[in-house]
């Protein structure tokens, strides 16, 4: 026996000591009683890049175990995540060069890669929510997320229009809710206004409100093929120095009509999900970005991380700060662990 195990106190007397919070951790059936937070399968929505072709699977360099897929494998991993008991996709296509343009025309093409997507997952799993981006960066030859001029402005306006287009074009193939995250001024009443116009009443906004200009969106563009060409998305993204402007940013997009909002990035913005959390009464989203993805992935392929645990206990942060929804690529990995629970 070494000298320290025979150790008693000699200088402290702890007898008195009522309160002893560590009886609440005595083992794993009172830790579970007295958990605060549970991280559960209908937390996530799983963000998922869809490409053009046949039987093909391509792994994200930046983004190990995250693929784009043709949509007829899509569909395999769609219908396995359903089966996981993940209730909601967010899709992201990868468009071929050649249809880009500078207005993102192909971003309402009804034969559009995403809205032929929407349709055969709506077709074949019917039950499992759609959500679908609302933004032109995957379509414009610029890799901006609205219309960009000669000298590099980025217009809002004309921006907007298209946006309307992408959403009414969405709607009509089936999607359930839009998700603009292209940070225009005035786009979540406008695609409101035209939904409901339409007829879409029942299609839902989940808005992105709070997206930082962040640099932790790197490996997303690899995945999409989708960076800017020039310049950065400061005049449109935003500073992630602001914390009130979240709150302002929070506020319009609900008065315009949004019936989710969402924080992005997660993790270097859990004080501002917890602040937009305390702010609001509609159900907060974050998003666990593909740069967060990417270290965890490449901490844990190195061995210096234990990469199931850091995932779950990450995931398990931006649900404590006031989450009520996680977009993440870790969905299934995450839904698989925790089934095995
Ligand atoms: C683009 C869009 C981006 C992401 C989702 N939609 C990238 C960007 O704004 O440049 C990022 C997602 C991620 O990094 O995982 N409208």
């Amino acid at each position: 026996m070494s000298s320290e195990t025979n150790f008693s106190p000699t200088q402290i007397n702890l007898s008195n000591l009522r309160v002893r919070p560590r009886r609440l951790r005595r083992n794993n059936s009172i830790r579970s009683m007295v958990q605060e937070t549970q991280l559960t399968v209908n937390d996530f929505i799983y963000p998922l890049f869809v490409m053009e072709g046949e039987n093909k699977t391509v792994e994200v360099s930046s983004m190990p175990g995250s693929y784009r897929f043709t949509l007829d494998l899509l569909l395999k991993e769609v219908k396995e995540s359903y089966e996981l008991g993940i209730k909601a996709i967010a899709l992201f296509p990868l468009t071929p060069e050649d249809l880009k343009d500078s207005i993102g025309t192909e971003s309402y093409n009804p034969d559009g890669l995403i809205q032929r997507s929407i349709r055969a997952i709506k077709k074949e799993i019917p039950d499992i929510l759609i959500i679908t981006d609302i933004a032109l960066d995957p379509y414009n030859i610029d890799g901006h997320d609205g219309i960009v001029t000669e000298t590099g402005e980025i217009l809002n306006d004309e921006t907007v229009e298209q946006l309307v287009k992408q959403a009414l074009s969405q709607a009509e193939a089936g999607t359930d809710i839009v998700a603009p995250s292209d940070m225009m001024d005035g786009r979540i009443g406008a695609i409101r206004q035209a939904l409901d116009g339409a007829g879409y009443h029942h299609v839902g906004i989940l808005a992105y409100s709070a997206k930082y200009a962040s640099a932790y969106y790197g490996p997303f563009r690899d995945a999409l093929d989708s960076a800017p060409k020039a310049g950065d998305k400061k005049t449109y993204q935003m500073d992630p120095a602001n914390t009130r402007e979240a709150l302002k940013e929070v506020e319009l997009d609900i008065a315009e009509g949004a019936d989710m909002i969402m924080v992005k990035p997660a993790l270097a913005y859990l004080d501002i999900i917890h602040q937009v959390k305390a702010n609001t009464n509609v159900p907060v989203a974050a998003y666990n970005v593909s740069g967060e993805y990417a270290m965890i992935k490449a901490a844990g392929k190195l061995g210096w991380i234990d990469e199931n645990k850091v995932m779950l206990e990450t995931l398990l942060s931006i649900k404590r700060a006031g989450a009520d929804l996680i977009l993440t690529y870790f969905a299934k990995q995450a839904a698989q662990l925790l089934q095995q629970k």
